[in-house]
């Protein structure tokens, strides 16, 4: 069933057109996205469109998300695109609520997953989490899908989430899907159109550097230390790239474990210039070591 990407603004016009769907049975599938559209998020669509009757895309650049001096007001918006984009893939409504409908009428509830949202990308952008969380939960809430889309390249907002969906009992099913990448390797981003030239011949270094790090632990390698250094000096041969993090923690709690064993996240974010890019692997390492989604 191919959908014309009806557009929605608001929650009540959205209930309008969900509602006789659910009467007739349709299982909903939901992908949230802030825009500036690439392949990632279409091959969300296409994932939702598969597995759900139906696919609802909402498009939010969510203010609270984003912390000061952070690229809020520069952030790509190109709206006809987008849902350009979204009928293309025949999706059947997109929601594009106004910072009013989201944050409006004395908004004062937020939600904040404690620990997990203060590691890796937490610790620089504080507050960034709690802003994901809320909004997630209040786009679920106003669209009620079966299942909700989610991209494995934002690793740690889906161990956020999944966490908050458990804890709060909500209804819906996370799924996650693999990270679409550049054939030289790097994820694919909205950020990407950041970079110039030389910053992005640079960029695939991230990937490299979590690659390296893959293959230490494929060779054997069980320490976290000696991996995350492995990394580490991946990257610092690339001289346009600043480092802000890399790591090795375990999946379930985002800390680092005393052994590299079981399901594991290799994660790291960079500046090049002026932008910022985060990228990672997930393992499970056993007897074999296995990439799995997180
Ligand atoms: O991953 C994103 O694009 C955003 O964090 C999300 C999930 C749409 C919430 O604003």
């Amino acid at each position: 069933m191919r959908g014309e990407a009806t557009a929605a603004r608001t929650a009540r016009e959205l209930r309008t057109l969900l509602d006789p769907m659910r009467s007739r049975g349709e299982r909903i599938g939901f992908v949230p996205t802030m825009g500036a559209l690439h392949e990632g998020h279409m091959s969300l669509v296409r994932g939702s469109m598969e597995e759900c009757d139906r696919t609802v895309a909402s498009i939010f650049v969510n203010p609270a998300q984003f912390g000061p001096g952070e690229d809020f007001d520069r952030y790509p918006r190109d709206e006809e695109t987008d849902l350009e984009k979204l009928r293309g893939a025949g999706v059947d409504l997109v929601f594009l609520p106004s910072e009013e409908e989201i944050y409006g009428c004395g908004f004062r509830t937020f939600i904040e997953v404690e620990g997990i949202s203060e590691r890796l990308c937490g610790a620089v952008r504080k507050g960034h989490f709690r802003g994901v969380a809320t909004v997630v939960w209040k786009l679920l809430a106003l669209t009620n899908p079966e299942r909700v889309y989610f991209g494995a390249k934002d690793a740690q907002q889906l161990v956020v989430i999944r966490r908050m969906v458990q804890d709060l009992g909500g209804p819906w099913t996370v799924r996650s899907l693999p990270t679409a990448r550049e054939p030289d390797g790097l994820a694919l981003s909205s950020r990407n159109r950041y970079l110039g030239a030389a910053e992005r011949a640079a960029a695939p270094a991230l990937h490299r550097a979590l690659a390296e790090a893959k293959w230490r632990i494929e060779g054997g390698e069980r320490e976290t230390a000696a991996v995350v250094a492995a990394a580490t000096e991946t990257l610092a041969a690339e001289p346009l790239v600043r480092v802000e993090y890399v790591e090795a923690v375990r999946l379930a709690d985002l800390e680092p474990p005393d052994r590299l064993e079981g399901d594991l996240l290799l994660a790291g974010a960079i500046r090049i210039g002026k932008t910022r890019l985060i990228d990672n692997l997930c393992l499970r390492v056993g007897e074999s070591v296995e990439e799995i989604l997180p």
